[in-house]
């Protein structure tokens, strides 16, 4: 067998001194600090909490309608969270017995966050609930709370084109307005060119605002395309792959769109034609409907009337639901004030485990990670039931 020899100066052996006493020494200090306070507060935290606050108090400071039916609400707070043009806010209603949120995009500048200020823009839906609530009862002074900012419709230069075709219908502007500010403001760059769908030249909705920053910046173009008015200054007619084509101009361009769901269904059509790969299209949220009825794979009965039964921290209690309303809906309608965001099958916010029952999921809105899909959780914001339901709203 080999034999070693090693040779220990006198220095190195009071090396190998210390290192005897290493682990007995650290074993030590451990013992010692147990009964010491672990910090649960580092920087990363605190600037992490700030970045993604779950929620904000805000307070209305100014409302500025532009018709009986839209209103722009001045939102301040002492510290706001940043965000990237084209995010939104989740707002946190009660309205009655309901506790409801719904996601508004974020009209402003990103700058604006620096003065504690942003703007959200509220439509009246032929549908809306929320929205006719917010209209009428939404008073300068009034404290509101909202989630912080949140989504991923904004401009990622890894992934989008340097230059974006933003396609807007209506109050569908609202990201886009940002975006634009953002664009002017130095805190983006891209080019965008926005072909913007109205009715009429009347229900134009920050017409002097994007006329101003087309004006003071290069890299924003505004087409306006009125479907109901003919007129020498716009275009006429319906967005279609001609109209991107004759703007968008050569390709590689990303399309970016936000507006109603009849617009999402005829602006898809068009731009099938144009045979771009998929990372080239981007869709804001597409909130679920009011109804399954019509959708694509719904065999249910929208009439049909269920019990949904929910746990909670280890209670539970069952309410009534209507086979044509959404779990989330059902759940809001009865109080339990249930966690949301997008309210469009995105965020998981709403992440439930389905016990019970059986439910079905627009495809078009089946955000859910292949895991939650197999152990049978859902997205109640877009999920209705097939049946009586057993859901746990706090899953593990
Ligand atoms: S609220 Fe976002 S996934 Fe349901």
């Amino acid at each position: 067998m080999k034999q070693f020899n090693f040779h220990v100066k006198p220095i190195g052996l009071l090396d190998m001194l210390h290192f005897k006493k290493l682990v007995p020494n650290r074993a030590e200090k451990l013992a010692e600090g147990a009964n010491e306070q672990v910090t649960s507060v580092y920087k990363v935290n605190r600037m992490s909490e700030f970045m993604h606050p779950a929620t904000q108090m805000l307070t209305i400071d100014e409302i500025i309608a532009h018709d009986d039916d839209t209103k722009t609400f001045i939102l301040t707070g002492q510290y706001i969270a940043p965000f990237r043009a084209g995010q939104y806010l989740s707002v946190y209603l009660t309205i009655g017995e309901s506790v409801i949120t719904r996601p508004y995009s974020i009209s402003s500048s990103p700058q604006w966050t620096k003065e504690g200020k942003y703007a959200v823009t509220v439509k009246r839906a032929s549908d809306g609930f929320a929205s006719d609530w917010i209209l009428s009862n939404w008073k300068v002074g009034i404290q509101v709370t909202t989630s912080g900012p949140e989504g991923n419709f904004y401009y990622e230069p890894l992934r989008d084109a340097g230059h974006v075709i933003g396609v807007a219908g209506g109050s569908g502007i609202t990201p886009f307005l940002s975006m634009a500010y953002a664009i002017r403001d130095g805190l983006e760059d891209f080019n965008l060119t926005l072909l913007y769908g109205s009715c009429a030249e009347s229900d134009i909705l920050y017409k002097l605002e994007l006329a101003e920053i087309e004006k003071n910046c290069d890299k924003v173009k505004i087409i306006h395309v009125l479907s109901e008015e003919k007129t020498s200054c716009y275009e006429y007619g319906f967005i279609t792959s001609e109209l991107i084509k004759k703007y968008g101009g050569d390709h590689p361009y990303s399309i970016f769109l936000c507006g109603p769901p009849a617009m999402y269904n005829f602006v898809d059509k068009e731009i099938e034609k144009l045979k771009l790969e998929s990372k080239y299209v981007r869709h804001e949220l597409f909130t679920s409907p009011a109804s399954p009825a019509g959708l694509d794979g719904y065999e249910g009965d929208v009439q049909k009337q269920y019990v949904l039964t929910v746990k909670r921290f280890g209670e539970q209690l069952s309410v009534p639901m209507k086979a044509s309303e959404t779990v989330l809906v059902a759940l809001e309608r009865a109080g339990i004030a249930a966690p949301s965001r997008c309210r469009g099958g995105e965020c998981g916010w709403c992440r439930a485990r389905l016990d019970k029952g059986e439910t079905f999921t627009p495809s078009h809105l089946d955000g859910r990670r292949m895991a939650d899909k197999t152990t049978g959780h859902i997205h109640p914001c877009c999920a209705y039931p097939l049946s009586d339901l057993t859901i746990d709203i706090c899953p593990e």
